[in-house]
């Protein structure tokens, strides 16, 4: 039997994630959306491509959050996306309620799921599912630093005219302004990206994949990115499902690990059917440690402006 997958949410995040995630036939995938016929027509629409595009997995569109009963995995991409001009921090009430919610049905119907959020503000909505599923919380996390590190991977690629895949980063904290590239684990083909690019120019890519949701959301002018967050997602998944025993910076569950106690941010962790199954402990200087210590205290700031504990 094929493993079951719900996705909240079927806007262009939710929707490509189900499309990439049937047509890699990770599992039979379920759509839920509020907007009456909307996941179903894209349900359709998706399945009347299988012949073509060669695959089984099936897909089904629902406006009844009960129909992710007994998911393995679920995928919450549900609530507004910002507009020009917006911060990820400015969706915080409006996305709350409507990520709570969706917390409390899989609660009640799924309490086995494991569970990856990417509604923003990334990290205080992974916080806030791990508060109201109350999960064990190597089965809550949230999908960020899997597409920030892209970002990073993708500007170091093109800057010197090579292969994406020959390139490795980790981007690591929040999912906001303040997140932490770390320059000096980057590699092209083993080879560190600090030997390869001078320093005003490897600045400037820091820069540009701290801003690299905002420069979509201002190209887009209606909405943001979908292509990279649904593959960034699909990536974990697939890790999950099939117990890859990835290394991949996710938003995970700190106990102490960099001096974080009690958060959701984004650390290298091992993800596998188990979910979170361990944080890798890389050596940070003392710059890079500061600069995560600030990351986490911003999404602090923004979990303690919820009123939750
Ligand atoms: C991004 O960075 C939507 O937060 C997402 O594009």
């Amino acid at each position: 039997m094929n493993r079951k997958i719900t996705v909240f949410g079927a806007g262009f995040v939710g929707s490509t994630t189900a499309q990439r995630l049937i047509e890699k036939e990770l599992g039979d995938v379920v759509m839920i959306d509020i907007i009456e016929g909307m996941p179903q027509g894209k349900a359709l629409d998706m399945m009347e491509s299988a012949c073509l595009e060669g695959f089984d997995a099936k897909v089904t569109g629902s406006n009844n959050p009960a129909d992710c009963r007994d998911s393995d995995l679920i995928i919450i991409t549900s609530g507004v996306a910002r507009k020009p001009g917006m911060s990820r921090d400015d969706l915080l009430k409006t996305n709350a309620e409507i990520v709570g919610s969706v917390c409390e049905a899989i609660k009640l119907h799924a309490p086995n799921a494991i569970v990856i959020v990417v509604s923003n503000p990334l990290d205080v909505m992974t916080y806030l599912a791990g508060v109201k599923l109350g999960f064990p919380k190597n089965r809550v996390m949230g999908m960020a630093g899997v597409l920030d590190s892209a970002r990073f991977r993708c500007f170091i690629a093109m800057e010197l005219g090579v292969s994406m895949r020959d390139v490795d980063a980790m981007v690591l904290g929040g999912h906001g302004d303040d997140m932490v590239p770390l320059v000096r684990y980057a590699t092209v083909a083993g080879i560190k990206v600090e030997d390869l690019i001078p320093k005003e120019r490897l600045d400037a890519l820091v820069t540009r994949t701290r801003n690299g949701g905002a420069e979509i959301v201002n190209l887009l002018k209606t909405g943001s990115a979908y292509y990279a967050p649904s593959s960034s997602v699909v990536e974990m998944a697939r890790a999950i499902l099939h117990d890859e025993k990835r290394v991949l910076p996710v938003a995970a569950w700190c106990t102490g690990q960099y001096g974080i106690r009690d958060m959701f941010v984004g650390v290298p962790v091992v993800l596998g059917a188990g979910g979170v199954e361990r944080i890798v402990e890389l050596e940070l200087t003392a710059d890079e440690l500061a600069q995560l210590k600030k990351s986490a205290d911003h999404v602090l700031a923004n979990v303690r402006r919820l009123n939750l504990s």
